[in-house]
């Protein structure tokens, strides 16, 4: 296989929905599959597919198809889901429980260590036996709990603030749900989530669709 390095980030952003179609197949007990097959059900051209799997290496063969399971497991590597990853959500309202309610990140191996808030009501409360602490207690729990993921669901004001308090305590990573672009020094990475700009997509092709 290519070292992953190489591979292009736009091949990386394809990799989540083969991972998510190639975990469907498994779960369906089907091991083997053509990039004709996997075209159809995902909606790339089949050429599109061989091109894209030919970054990991040979499990493409002639008359047998993709070896669903080795395919799986490699998408997995490459997308550092074999590792497991600590994360505390900072902003603990509408979107931060819900995301601390949702149990399925955990089983790819993100574990949710705590969340934090400003709000009185809030603090001491637990989702899911998670803690919500006091924000001012979030750099002493990061000393003590080694925190990989840092994940931002305050109203926007304060999301700046909040990046330079997770980045001071050693954060590298931060999935920002505000709608502000965060400025953070060169070694944090940062992947922002805004679910108003597939809405806004949806939008656009209601409004263009032929009558
Ligand atoms: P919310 O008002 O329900 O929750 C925000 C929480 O942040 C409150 O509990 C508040 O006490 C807390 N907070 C305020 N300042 C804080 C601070 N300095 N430190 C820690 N906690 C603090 O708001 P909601 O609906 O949960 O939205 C949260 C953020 O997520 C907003 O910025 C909103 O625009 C954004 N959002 C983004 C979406 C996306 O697709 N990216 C979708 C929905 C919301």
């Amino acid at each position: 296989a290519k070292n992953h390095k190489d591979i292009s980030m736009a091949v990386i952003r394809r990799l989540p929905k083969y991972h998510r179609y190639l975990k469907e197949l498994l779960d369906r007990e089907v091991y083997r599959i053509s990039s004709k097959e996997l075209s159809l059900m995902m909606g790339f051209t089949a050429s599109q597919i061989r091109q894209d799997l030919n970054n990991f290496g040979g499990f493409g063969q002639q008359g047998y198809g993709y070896n669903v399971e080795e395919l799986y497991k490699e998408i997995q590597k490459i997308l550092g889901l074999t590792t497991n990853y600590n994360t505390v959500i900072i902003g603990s309202g509408n979107l931060g429980q819900a995301i601390a309610n949702y149990t399925n990140f955990q089983r790819f191996g993100f574990k949710l260590m705590a969340l934090f808030d400003t709000n009185p009501k809030l603090i001491g409360m637990k989702i899911r036996d998670v803690p919500i602490f006091d924000i001012d207690e979030l750099q002493e729990f990061i000393d003590e709990n080694k925190i990989d993921i840092g994940i931002i669901c305050t109203p926007k004001e304060f999301a700046q603030d909040i990046a330079n308090k997770l980045t001071k305590a050693g954060v590298s990573a931060i999935w920002n749900f505000a709608p502000i672009d965060l400025k953070v020094p060169e070694d944090v990475i940062i992947e922002n989530v805004h679910l108003s700009d597939s809405l806004f997509i949806l939008s656009y092709l209601l409004s263009n669709q032929e009558e």
